[in-house]
């Protein structure tokens, strides 16, 4: 905003500001109102204090810690770990106070230990700082963010694979621009997701091995002369190791962002299933009936049964993306070590991840409980000429005619289909003889959308039998009996 200049001001306002020159033209605002602006800008506490069980914890790793190298006495640490205990308890009956004074979790903890237990609380915060904290708890959170997403995903896979294996021969379309190409069974079209969420896992999996190391006792960025041992720390808190480099273990955000990415990948994948559902869910292709206790009525149209869950999952991916990139740009450009900014690498970690712990649970449900019609979908699977590539193969293989040339007979038998208004097979074998005389009666057994799939048993390939080797492998591989 701009500032009124002197000469544009009242005469008892200019009177103030000359009299309180520090204060400038805004005078006697200035003692109130930015310090108020500060103490809001500042304080964290309204989100980081989910953390609260991720930096009691720490912060009991690290005292005992001083209490074993003698850095504090035994007797204060005790007092300081038992404190904290209580703090804990206060914070599971009754929630963290969110006194902006005290800007965050930290502080808070810190305090309320102060007035439990006396001065001896002031013994915790030695050769530690609130930068290898932070650092710490949000590794904490972060690392059981990303075992709780492994646990829905493993669920997700089980109900794709248990939908997977009862449709390994249920026939239904396959889809490329969304016009109808070859038919493909439901089986196959499921275990697609099942492959996708495989991936998402292991991207997970990765993450959390590179990011299980202890930053506990870097300090505020230089480490510190205390005689600490980092290497106990690091193992009360389950880390593998202590980070390597002070400076780099305060400033590094990559877990979280590695988690955001991960969680930004998988919601894609889950968008585009919910997005499926939402097509089968569609009166024109019927495919599929949605869970009620997925879906919702609508306040004017009686009949309406709307996907509301798929469509928010599908929503939710553009926010879960905003996350990530929010929290990369926050990143960019941040010389070393810790600077504020880093503060607000919390609330897109904690939105993405209630947002995708939503999404899967979601689409587990849809998945699990979803009614699948598929006499529609292999009533579908016979419209739009889906076997004319068999009927190009056949040629191939019975006739010995280069495929090029096989796929322009198949173009012309199809044009004579569609002027007949028929399917295929429903041409009589002079028909497709007058097209090309090499053509044989042995052709309408490749003609149907049975002889189609099952013709598929490359690996991979959308062939039932193919299909079930992939659910048995996938079961396995889930330790499902
Ligand atoms: N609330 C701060 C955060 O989340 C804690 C670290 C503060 N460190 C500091 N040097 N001011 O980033």
């Amino acid at each position: 905003m701009a500032q009124p200049s002197v000469a544009a001001m009242g005469k008892e306002t200019k009177k103030r500001a000359m009299d309180n020159s520090s204060n400038q033209m805004w005078g006697g605002r200035f003692a109130e109102g930015p310090s108020a602006i500060m103490r809001e800008i500042n304080a964290s506490i309204p989100f980081d204090k989910a953390l609260w069980r991720q930096d009691i914890a720490a912060s009991k790793a690290h005292v005992a810690m001083l209490g074993v190298t003698g850095i504090v006495s035994a007797e204060d640490a005790k007092a300081i770990e038992q404190g904290l205990d209580t703090v804990a308890a206060e914070y599971e009956a009754n929630g963290v106070p969110e006194d902006w004074d005290l800007e965050d979790i930290h502080m808070t903890t810190e305090s309320r230990l102060a007035e439990l237990i006396g001065p001896a609380a002031g013994r915790l915060h030695t050769a530690r700082s609130r930068n290898d904290q932070v650092a710490t708890d949000f590794r904490l959170w972060v690392r059981d963010a990303l075992d709780q997403v492994d646990a829905g995903l493993e669920a997700l896979q089980k109900a794709l694979v248990a939908r997977a294996g009862e449709h390994a021969a249920s026939i239904m379309p396959g889809f490329t621009h969304l016009q109808t190409a070859q038919p493909v069974t439901l089986g196959h079209h499921l275990m697609a997701y099942y492959e996708m969420i495989r991936r998402d896992r292991s991207r997970f999996a990765d993450a959390r091995a590179r990011m299980n190391e202890s930053p506990l006792g870097s300090a505020a960025l230089a480490g510190t002369g205390f005689p600490i041992d980092r290497e106990m720390t690091a193992q009360a808190l389950a880390f593998d190791r202590p980070t390597a480099n002070s400076l780099d273990a305060v400033s590094d955000r990559d877990f979280a962002l590695e988690y955001l990415t991960a969680a930004a990948q998988c919601s894609l994948h889950l968008s585009r299933l919910a997005e499926e559902f939402i097509i089968w869910a569609s009166q024109p292709f019927g495919f599929v009936r949605l869970p009620d206790a997925l879906s919702t009525g609508s306040s004017i149209m009686p009949q309406k049964k709307n996907p509301d869950a798929a469509e928010l999952v599908r929503g939710h991916a553009g926010r879960i993306v905003g996350c990530s990139t929010a929290l990369m740009v926050t990143m960019k450009g941040l010389p070393l070590a810790y600077s504020k900014d880093m503060q607000d690498d919390k609330p897109p970690v904690f939105e993405a991840a209630g947002l995708l712990a939503l999404s899967i649970a979601a689409m587990t449900g849809m998945v699990a409980d979803a009614d699948f019609i598929t006499a529609k979908m292999r009533q579908a699977a016979e419209l739009g000429y889906a076997t004319a590539t068999d009927l190009a193969d056949w040629l191939v293989r019975e006739a010995g005619i280069p495929f090029r040339e096989a796929h322009h007979i198949t173009g012309s038998a199809v044009r004579m289909a569609e002027q007949k208004g028929a399917p295929l097979d429903q041409l009589s074998i002079e028909e497709l003889k007058s097209i090309d005389s090499r053509i044989g009666d042995g052709v309408f057994a490749a003609l149907s959308v049975e002889a189609s799939v099952a013709a598929r048993t490359s690996h991979g390939g959308t062939a039932p039998a193919e299909v079930e080797k992939r659910v048995a492998e996938a079961r396995a591989a889930l330790g499902i009996e």
